[in-house]
């Protein structure tokens, strides 16, 4: 047999080459064979998820309808569809269902950028934001904060330039918990040309531990603005991969596009539409995130540790050296996830937990610290 000796990744597209890939932390099962624990005793704070785990309904969803699972699913999963339109008051055409809300930023990607093009994006803001703008070649603008970790919307708005398409807000931010008010975001809305599109990413609003921005009323009002929301966090479907976006009908066609046949499974489609009607869930949710918030903070003081405020169901503590604290608590198996990702190298951040879980996180941080 001839050995080629043509190397296939020097044809990758170079754009696609140079892009570092997404660190999404490591899960139970690898922390427990690297360090010898026993999977039990490791608790996972690192990627945002329900403490609680998954709603009751969607769980009774999930059991009845396994046996359904040859079928092909509805492939733009209008059942679901029409359930969130009901809910926020908008047309099922105003919806597009995603594979994980992440796959809605990919479908914009697709529509919105080339090499030609820019995003606007905060520095220490999600990081598929600016992973999704080089996958398509465009260039990612990225605005800094203001000093107490807020999105600084009025910077990010000057700096939209000509070839700019897209704007990412995070709201609550990922990975600050820190929420912009209703009267910066309107004014910022306003200030931005209506050939940019404003992608407004709400994947904590459900759970937010503060009044969100009435951003819905953008989607009715304007021509050039998403938002995007996702099952992961608020109803515990993060496993099965769920998101949405509400925007303009025209919008919306033209993502729908982008968009595979099947892109969004059976059983998450089943899952989503028993779960959007679980109020309980996420109001018990929102009550442990909230005694959770209190607990850290006050746990924080105690040790001297400077925090972030946060907006929702994490929370940045500064440690000083992060990777080196986070790396101390993955050997106690306490999985959190430092933040030089993220040039906040001083920081971790944790996602809430339930309250056997914070505490014992904040009794082996206090154990390392000493
Ligand atoms: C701000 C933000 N947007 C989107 C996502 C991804 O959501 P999904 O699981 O629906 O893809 C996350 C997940 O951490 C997030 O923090």
């Amino acid at each position: 047999m001839k050995l080629s000796i043509v190397n296939i990744t020097e044809k990758i597209n170079t754009h696609i080459d140079q892009i570092s890939p997404y660190d999404p932390g490591k899960p139970i099962e690898a922390v427990a064979e690297y360090y010898g624990i026993d999977a039990n005793d490791i608790i996972k704070l690192a990627s945002n998820e329900s403490a609680l785990g998954v709603s009751p309904a969607a769980v009774k969803a999930i059991r009845n309808n396994a046996e359904l699972c040859f079928r092909y699913p509805e492939g733009s999963a209008h059942k679901l569809r029409i359930k969130i339109a009901k809910k926020f008051d908008v047309l099922p055409d105003q919806i597009i269902m995603g594979n994980g809300s992440n796959e809605i930023l990919t479908f914009i990607g697709h529509c919105f950028m080339n090499s030609e093009t820019s995003t606007v994006s905060s520095e220490h803001s999600f990081a598929v934001y600016k992973m999704i703008t080089e996958l398509y070649d465009a260039r990612s603008i990225q605005v800094p904060m203001t000093k107490d970790l807020v999105l600084d919307i009025y910077k990010m708005v000057d700096a939209i330039e000509s070839d700019t398409s897209v704007i990412f807000i995070c709201n609550p931010n990922n990975p600050t918990g820190t929420m912009i008010k209703n009267k910066d975001l309107e004014s910022a809305i306003e200030k931005i040309p209506e050939d940019v599109l404003v992608v407004i990413d709400e994947a904590y609003a459900e759970i937010a531990l503060e009044t969100m921005p009435e951003s819905m009323r953008y989607v009715a009002e304007k021509t050039n603005v998403i938002i995007c929301r996702t099952f992961s966090k608020a109803y515990g479907l993060a496993g099965l991969r769920l998101g949405y976006g509400m925007g303009p009908v025209n919008l919306i066609q033209a993502l729908q596009k982008a968009r595979q046949p099947f892109n969004v499974n059976l059983i998450a489609q089943i899952a989503g539409t028993a779960a959007i009607d679980d109020d309980e869930f996420v109001d018990q949710s929102k009550r442990v995130y909230r005694d959770a918030k209190l607990y850290m903070e006050e746990l924080c003081n105690d040790l001297n540790l400077n925090y972030i405020p946060t907006t929702t169901n994490f929370m940045l503590i500064k440690v000083g050296n992060g990777a080196e604290v986070a790396e101390q608590l993955l050997k106690k198996g306490i999985i959190v996830r430092s933040m030089n990702g993220y040039d906040l190298p001083e920081y971790i951040r944790v996602t809430f937990g339930m309250p056997k879980e914070n505490q014992k996180f904040i009794k082996t941080l206090r154990e390392l610290l000493k």
